[in-house]
């Protein structure tokens, strides 16, 4: 390292030089350290670093707002470091009404001294329904970003943020300042949103209430690996420390952030008077239900900064800004019934069915309950006067009971504990951390109709069953059609179709001839001896994926014995569960599944029937003598010998692991064309770099190639 000058002999343009490599150098070390596992320089340098950082900002504070000094073994894992902002991140002051917004602007004149004519304009804007971000570039480089938190200090959620695509990495086009910090809102659009709760429900993990929670809960997710599967996204609309200002007006910035390759929002226009944000305001109103995501108001500013600057700011609101809230979308209506859904894996779901009423514009008949607790908390019954609120523009929420108006005869609900679809036990189980679920659910798996279709299809799946023939399509096709209901149909629609009584010949389906009627049949009879751990796992017990199947199918080594263990492992406290507890790798909240799935009689009738059909085979060896057995390999590139899901499979059972990202832990990266980032790092970090035939040539020594 070279030597350094003293902090107190350095202009302050170059100590800002200084600092901004610096803390460049430090986030590209952080991120190596903590997201990449792999540290690119030793500890004490990279302690040298900060330390240099630290002096700087020591003898210049005005540097000291990226906060890199106090960011210090801030580990993702832990929890977030504290961000102090270089400029506090404040607040808007509300009005709700034609009036009140008139009052904003007489009230900007007044202070600016203006007479009625002097021009004076303002920009509209949607106030977007999300949590505001501060994003520090420096050098045009995202450095870091940070929540609002309590306007003057907020969290990192720098390594979450940089998983969000719309948020450039690097800023584009040019005349940005060297310090540029973005603020402006993070959000989750309606369309994703209800596509995670969607997920989130079918994985057992929580629901979120609207968008705005959602994009909070994932904006301050742990592991930024969980944020990046959660589509959110960005407006710029403000800004905080910056070395240098763009433009004149507020309109200025936010076209100079675009160019910056930052998104902003279309429906930002600039207006000359009240009538014209009022003009405005109907505009962004009407088109509210379509746009796609959350907004709760439109937001006046004054348009030039200089008055702005005049303006400043009274307590935590700027003088020259304000929100105008759209009046909330309520209304009362009488609740029918709670009708209880099941999704197609068997969460129960209820529904208030209501007296249709208009809400914003909007007729009304449905409104969700979200779960069992939620009914119970408010005391939802049928026949109560309920609140019903458009949150978000989403689903329509129950927001509260008038019990004014509750009829004398009501009885509280009592939410079913058998599954409506199916008639089987609905039950509620423990989520990860032991808790119990808010989400009952169905245990009839195997038997349910409102799971039926999806059941199939795993079964049948690749690396279930793997009946080839029987895709998704096929067998939409035969559910539809009443030919296939439980897995254990699958086998018997040959016979079924060849009985001379049989009304529905396969073969007469459009689609289907007689040799590929015989192909299936073919391939149906292929599978009816399949390892253990595929059956294990085509049954698609909660919570028993391959890797759980194949600890099973290991200590069992046959269906009939995990059967007893778990059927006698219905009582938390039996000495079943104990053992089923016990099996490496399988734990509580799995052991209790399974006795879930097997003291339910419709799934042992269904398992019976399987049975009579198929009989599963010895487990599928995994190899420990292959040569490959106890390695870390990582596929990467266009793989063109075999697909990833294969290469995968075949890994594994050779005895090997099968990782997604290179680390120091990779013993071997296979490569196929096109690899590169992961290709580039194997080779710095000395890894053994194969290609596909190299590959498969290796695996081809041992046993088991
Ligand atoms: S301007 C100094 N513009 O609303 C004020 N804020 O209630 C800077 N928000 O914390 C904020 N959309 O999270 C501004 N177009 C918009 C906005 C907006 C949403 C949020 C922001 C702020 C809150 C204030």
């Amino acid at each position: 390292m070279t030597a350094r000058r003293p902090p107190a002999s350095l202009s302050p343009t170059d100590a800002r030089a200084e600092h901004a490599r610096l803390v460049l150098k430090i986030s590209a070390h952080d991120i190596a350290y903590h997201q990449r596992d792999a540290p690119e320089i030793s500890d004490g340098d990279y302690d040298a670093l900060r330390r240099r950082a630290g002096a700087l900002e020591a003898e210049f504070p005005a540097l000291a707002g990226s906060a890199f000094s106090k960011n210090v073994g801030a580990a993702p894992s832990e929890k977030f470091a504290k961000v102090r902002h270089a400029v506090p991140m404040l607040s808007l002051g509300n009005v709700f009404d034609d009036a009140e917004a008139g009052e904003f602007t007489a009230r900007v004149r007044r202070f600016l001294g203006l007479g009625e004519d002097a021009p004076l304009d303002f920009t509209a804007e949607p106030k977007i329904d999300g949590l505001s971000c501060n994003l520090r570039y420096i050098d045009g480089a995202l450095v870091q970003a940070a929540t609002r938190g309590d306007g003057f200090e907020g969290e990192d959620v720098t390594a979450n943020v940089s998983t969000i695509d719309e948020i450039p990495r690097r800023l584009a086009g040019r005349g940005w300042p060297a310090v540029c910090e973005a603020r402006g809102e993070i959000y989750m659009g309606h369309a994703d949103f209800a596509a995670l709760n969607a997920r989130q429900l079918e994985e057992g993990g929580k629901t979120f209430a609207n968008p705005r929670n959602a994009a909070a809960g994932s904006l301050r997710q742990l592991d930024a690996a969980v944020t990046r599967r959660r589509p959110l996204r960005f407006f710029a609309y403000a800004w905080g420390g910056m070395s240098a200002i763009p433009a004149r007006t507020q309109h200025g910035m936010v076209e100079a952030f675009k160019s910056w390759g930052l998104p902003v929002n279309p429906l930002m226009r600039v207006c000359a008077d009240a009538p014209g944000l009022l003009a405005c305001f109907r505009e962004i109103e009407a088109r509210r239900a379509s746009l796609g995501y959350d907004i709760d108001g439109v937001v006046y500013k004054v348009d030039d900064l200089a008055l702005q600057e005049r303006l400043g700011f009274v307590s935590r609101s700027p003088r020259w800004a304000v929100a105008h809230k759209f009046p909330a979308e309520r209304a009362a209506t009488v609740l029918r019934g709670i009708e209880i859904q099941v999704g197609r894996t068997g969460a129960l779901t209820p529904v208030a069915r209501l007296e249709p009423v208009t809400v914003g514009g909007v007729v009304v008949t449905n409104a969700t309950l979200h779960n069992e607790d939620e009914i119970a908390r408010k005391d939802i019954r049928a026949g109560d006067t309920v609140v019903v609120q458009r949150a978000g523009d989403v689903i329509p929420q129950v927001v509260e009971v008038m019990l004014e108006k509750r009829p004398a005869d009501s009885r509280p609900y009592v939410f079913p504990n058998v599954c409506p679809a199916c008639g089987s036990a609905a039950l509620r189980g423990a989520d990860e951390k032991g808790e119990t679920d808010a989400v009952r659910r169905c245990t009839g798996g195997l038997i349910c109709p409102a799971q039926a279709v999806e059941r199939l299809k795993h079964f049948c799946s690749r690396n279930a069953m793997d009946i080839e023939g029987l895709g998704d399509k096929q067998i939409e096709f035969f559910f539809e059609r009443g030919l296939i209901k439980t897995p254990a149909d699958i086998f018997t629609l040959e016979t079924r179709d060849a009985d001379p009584s049989s009304l529905t010949k396969i073969r007469n389906f459009d689609g289907y001839g007689e040799t590929s009627v015989r192909n299936l049949f073919a391939s149906i009879e292929a599978r009816r001896g399949v390892p253990l751990n595929r059956f294990i796992f085509a049954l698609g017990i909660r919570r028993i994926g391959e890797t759980n199947a194949r600890r099973l199918a290991r200590h069992f080594g046959a269906m009939e014995p995990l059967r007893e263990t778990a059927r006698a492992a219905k009582e938390a406290d039996s000495e079943a569960r104990a053992d089923l507890v016990a099996i490496s790798g399988v734990g509580g909240v799995v052991a209790e599944a399974l006795a879930e799935f097997f003291a339910e009689a419709h799934n042992e009738t269904a398992l019976d029937a399987l049975l009579g059909q198929v009989t599963p085979e010895p487990m599928e060896a995994v190899k420990a003598d292959s040569p490959v057995a106890g390695k870390t390999v990582v596929f990467t590139g266009a793989l063109e010998r075999f697909s990833r899901e294969e290469a995968k499979a075949r890994a594994e059972r050779l005895g090997a692991k099968v990782a997604g990202s290179v680390s120091k832990k990779t013993d071997i990266l296979v490569a196929g064309p096109g690899a590169g980032s992961k290709l580039e790092k194997a080779r710095e970090l000395g890894i053994e770099t194969l290609t596909e035939d190299e590959w498969l040539a290796r695996i081809a020594e041992g046993p088991g190639g």
